[in-house]
């Protein structure tokens, strides 16, 4: 999940394109690298580092270069650890060929082979290997397009690439096989990114590159082509979109901020899907009349927007009453496919880029299925590539750890789910609307209890539990998937080992984990059965001396008496308690990671998009 970037223009380039890093950072932080043209004579001059972009920037500071053509990568390693040498760019022996790489080249191993003895490689990485290779191309072949044809024709797996070749000074040469590459369009001046967010700001005509084709770009030219050399019309859109994410609003993290978001964040989001109307149905690529004649979902996602979905298949079980299943996109790709005519396939991704969950709508897609995505980018590569989509309004989502997005995805579904109950006149209008209105009062619950809970939290709990080693997190029917998402985001920011399971399987292997320093966060349910048989799985807990930290509802008293520390909450629309637990779950994870003094929006070994499978 490494960001490319790359600018070939009238203007000097490296301040903007490390600003452009910085911005991609969520994508990779384990080393970062920079390489231009000098301006004086065309020399090569380069620079990387192991690390976060901070001591690149130091570097380049130490060592200033500049240029009107420039590349810059940021790292998110998967061949290599993060090192000097295994940073991008990489070159070819000669130096004469510059590349940044987001991806994986499957058969770098085999090409290594086919290369080794003619050339001298110096890191582990699969991008190295691509370098040496285009440069043996270039010699062969009459043009850079021959060659780069030639290098697509020999290379397996994800790339976009960007390619600065000291021959062809005034040029960057892209390619894109399933990862993301796009071109924003300047006066005299083309900008490169893996995610227009890079050149927010400097401009709104955006390219983004097809399927497996490739570009050349001057600086007033760009030559699109596929992989069999036919040229291709351009499309530009016009996006529209700021760079705001460097603000954290006074906050110490990005993620503190987003927390404090989501009331807003599921206000815009609910209240742009009840003004939708209509047009509903032509976002979602669907009639009113298929919607009504839906007789399966299949939710499809990872992490986060897995459990999101795993949460909201509650909601379309129960009150649109239609058969749902979720599927983790990185398992279902290998798995036996049974298309059914009438089902629906959702695509569920934040960033609307992870590698997996794209590739499995593409297998829906190729079987003649209806697919919708429900993503926060509106620019994303699933909004393009889906028959349909529906859009949360979270705002850019910062931290790597998942917060407004996942809250906000939670209640588009449930407004869906609703939407879809009322073309089915399984609900009236007035239930619709009432549906709305539950979300709105969740929301301020949300809120309302890290407020509740702050101090608490701040002055003794977190102090409390920050050093235990590891931590279990139960739930039951609807609060068993957010035991899950709760488990992930304490294990994510926090690194304390975290594991989710259903209260009901307690006895069946967890239980002997039980003792008096793990702690075991359990989540209630309103609904009076569900809620007895969590109160005897905390009985079964407190027989053996264990310690439970529950999240329970107003009136839950039996529960409450039997934990250690109890979070009280008021009741909710049924089915919308995880939604009234997730503001206090996430800021006790977030207060943790800080009393550890952890790197809170950028945990190690972790990235935002997952761009690679
Ligand atoms: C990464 C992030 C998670 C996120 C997951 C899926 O692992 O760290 O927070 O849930 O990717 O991302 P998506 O953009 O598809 O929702």
């Amino acid at each position: 999940m490494c960001s490319v970037v790359g600018y070939v223009g009238n203007a000097y380039c490296k301040d903007l394109l490390v600003e452009g890093l910085s911005r991609l950072e969520y994508r990779g932080y384990d080393s970062a690298g920079f390489a231009c043209l000098s301006a004086d004579d065309n020399r090569l001059m380069y620079a990387k580092s192991p690390g976060r972009l901070i001591q690149l920037k130091e570097l380049l500071d130490k060592n200033p270069m500049d240029g009107f053509i420039g590349i810059g990568h940021t790292r998110w390693s998967t061949h290599g650890t993060s090192t000097q040498e295994n940073a991008h760019p990489h070159f070819d022996c000669k130096k004469r060929i510059s590349i940044v790489h987001n991806g994986i080249i499957e058969n770098h191993h085999t090409l290594r082979g086919d290369l080794l003895g003619k050339h001298l490689f110096v890191s582990d990485t699969d991008t190295e290997v691509v370098a040496h290779l285009f440069e043996s191309l270039c010699a062969q072949y009459a043009t850079c397009k021959d060659a780069l044809l030639a290098l697509a024709a020999r290379i397996e797996g994800a790339y976009a690439f960007i390619i600065l070749d000291n021959e062809s000074p005034d040029q960057l040469i892209l390619a894109r096989h399933r990862s993301p590459l796009c071109i924003g369009i300047g006066e005299g001046q083309m900008y490169a990114a893996s995610d227009p967010i890079a050149f927010a700001g400097k401009t709104n005509k955006v390219v983004f590159l097809p399927d497996a084709t490739c570009a050349i770009i001057k600086k007033d030219s760009i030559e699109l082509f596929d992989f069999k050399g036919n040229f291709l019309p351009l499309e530009v859109k016009t996006v529209d979109f700021a760079w705001l994410g460097a603000e954290k609003d006074g906050h110490e993290h990005h993620m503190l901020k987003e927390i404090y978001e989501q009331k807003r964040a599921i206000h815009a989001t609910v209240s742009s899907l009840a003004a939708m109307g209509d047009t509903l149905w032509s976002s979602i690529g669907l009639t009113k009349e298929q919607s009504r004649a839906i007789t399966s979902l299949s939710f499809i996602g990872c992490g986060t927007s897995w459990h999101a979905a795993r949460i909201a298949q509650f909601f379309f079980e129960k009150i649109a009453r239609i058969p749902t299943r979720v599927l983790l996109a990185s398992e279902f790709r290998y798995m036996p496919f049974f298309p059914e005519q009438k089902s629906m396939y959702v695509a569920i991704s934040q960033s609307g880029e992870t590698a997996d969950t794209l590739e499995a709508l593409r297998l829906v897609k190729d079987m003649g299925m209806a697919t919708i995505a429900l993503t926060n980018v509106a620019s994303s590569t699933l909004v393009r590539e889906a028959g349909g989509f529906l859009l949360t309004h979270a705002g850019q989502e910062m931290a790597v750890a998942s917060t407004k997005a996942f809250s906000t995805q939670v209640a588009a579904l449930y407004w869906l789910a609703n939407r879809l109950a009322l073309e089915k006149e399984i609900i009236t209008p007035e239930q619709m609307q009432a549906a709305e209105h539950d979300l709105f009062v969740v929301a301020q619950v949300l809120e309302d209890t890290i407020e509740l809970y702050k101090h608490i939290i701040v002055e003794t709990l977190a102090k409390r539990y920050a050093h235990k080693t590891k931590a279990i997190f139960l739930g039951r029917h609807i609060s068993y998937p957010f035991a899950m998402e709760a488990a992930l985001k304490l294990k994510e920011i926090s690194y304390i080992f975290s594991q989710g399971y259903p209260a009901g399987e307690l006895k069946h292997g967890p239980l002997a984990l039980v003792d008096a320093e793990t702690p075991i966060f359990l989540f209630s349910h309103q609904d009076p059965l569900i809620y007895q048989k969590l109160v005897a799985n905390a009985q079964e807990v407190k027989a053996r001396s264990g310690h439970i930290i529950a999240f329970v509802f107003e009136g839950q008293d039996e529960l409450c008496k039997l934990a250690d520390q109890a979070f009280v909450f008021p009741r909710v629309a049924p089915l919308l308690e995880p939604l009234a637990m997730t503001g206090v779950m996430q800021f006790f994870a977030y207060q943790v990671a800080k009393e550890l003094e952890l790197p809170i929006d950028k945990p190690r070994n972790l990235a935002k998009s997952v761009t690679v499978e």
